[in-house]
C-alpha cells in the first residue's frame, strides 16, 4: 500500500505493536499500510458512513486482509474495544476530532497516544486534547495537494504549555522548519485580510484576530 504525503507522516508517527483505531478510515489505506508495515497488536478500521466503509472494505479485501484488520460502523470512540491503545483521526475538522473524544472520557482512560492531523482549528485541538490529559510529543507539517497540514502525536501525561505553543506548536515553533514559517506567513496575511473586513460590532473575535497577529508577528 503506497499512501499519499499526509497519510505517510501521520504512519510515520504510529509506534509498533500497538492496538490502533482509524476514525474516519474512509479508504482504509492507512490502516492497510499499518497492518502491513507496523507490527500492530491489532487494527480497527473505523467510520460512521456506510458509503466509505463499504469501499474499505473491498480494499481491505483486495489487499487480503480481511481477516487481520476489523471493520467497524461506529460514530468515533463510542463503540471502541477495550484493548484499543492509540487512536488515530485524520482528514476532518479538529473540532470534529475533540468532539469524538472530549465526551468519551471513561474509554480515553485506556488510550496512550493519540495522532490527529486536523483539516483546521489546530490551536482548539492543540488545547483541548492537552485539557483531556495528554502531552505533545512530536509534531510535523505536510504539504499535500497545495495545503500544509499539521500531523501531531499526544502521549498520557500532563505538560505546561503557553498560549503560543497552542497556537503554534511547542515543538514546532522551537523548530522554526520552512513549513511552519510558511504557513505562518500565509495566516498573518489571512487574519490582516479579516480584520479588514469583519463589521464594527465583531469586538472580541477583532480582538482575538490582534492577539493571534502579535504572536504570528513575533516570530
Ligand atoms: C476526508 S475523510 C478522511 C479519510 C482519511 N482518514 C484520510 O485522512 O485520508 C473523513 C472521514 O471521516 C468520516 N467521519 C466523519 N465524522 C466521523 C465520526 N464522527 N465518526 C467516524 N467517522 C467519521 C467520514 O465519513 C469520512 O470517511
Amino acid at each position: 500500500m503506497k499512501l499519499n504525503e499526509r497519510l505517510s507522516v501521520v504512519a510515520s508517527f504510529v509506534e509498533e505493536k500497538r492496538s490502533i483505531i482509524d476514525v474516519g478510515c474512509d479508504h482504509a489505506f492507512l490502516s492497510i499500510y499499518l497492518q502491513e508495515n507496523k507490527h500492530p497488536k491489532k487494527v480497527v478500521a473505523s467510520d460512521n458512513k456506510e458509503g466509505p466503509l463499504a469501499i474499505a472494505k473491498e480494499n481491505i479485501k483486495k489487499a487480503k486482509l480481511e481477516d487481520k484488520i476489523k471493520v467497524t460502523l461506529a460514530d468515533g470512540i463510542k463503540d471502541m474495544d477495550s484493548d484499543i491503545d492509540t487512536i488515530i483521526i485524520s482528514g476532518m475538522g479538529g473540532r470534529n476530532m475533540v468532539g469524538i473524544c472530549k465526551y468519551e472520557s471513561q474509554k480515553m482512560k485506556q488510550i496512550q497516544t493519540i495522532i490527529l492531523s486536523p483539516n483546521n482549528d489546530v490551536d482548539v485541538v492543540r488545547k483541548e486534547f492537552c485539557k483531556m490529559g495528554f502531552h505533545i510529543d512530536k509534531e510535523s507539517l505536510v504539504e499535500y495537494k497545495n495545503v500544509i497540514y499539521p500531523v501531531i502525536r499526544f502521549q498520557k501525561g500532563r505538560k505546561h504549555y503557553t498560549k503560543e505553543d497552542y497556537l503554534l506548536g511547542p515543538i514546532l515553533r522551537k523548530e522554526k522548519g520552512k513549513l511552519f514559517l510558511e504557513l505562518n506567513n500565509n495566516e498573518v496575511k489571512q487574519k490582516e485580510l479579516l480584520l479588514k473586513v469583519l463589521p464594527k460590532g465583531y469586538w472580541r473575535r477583532k480582538w482575538e484576530i490582534k492577539r493571534e497577529l502579535k504572536i504570528r508577528k513575533s516570530i
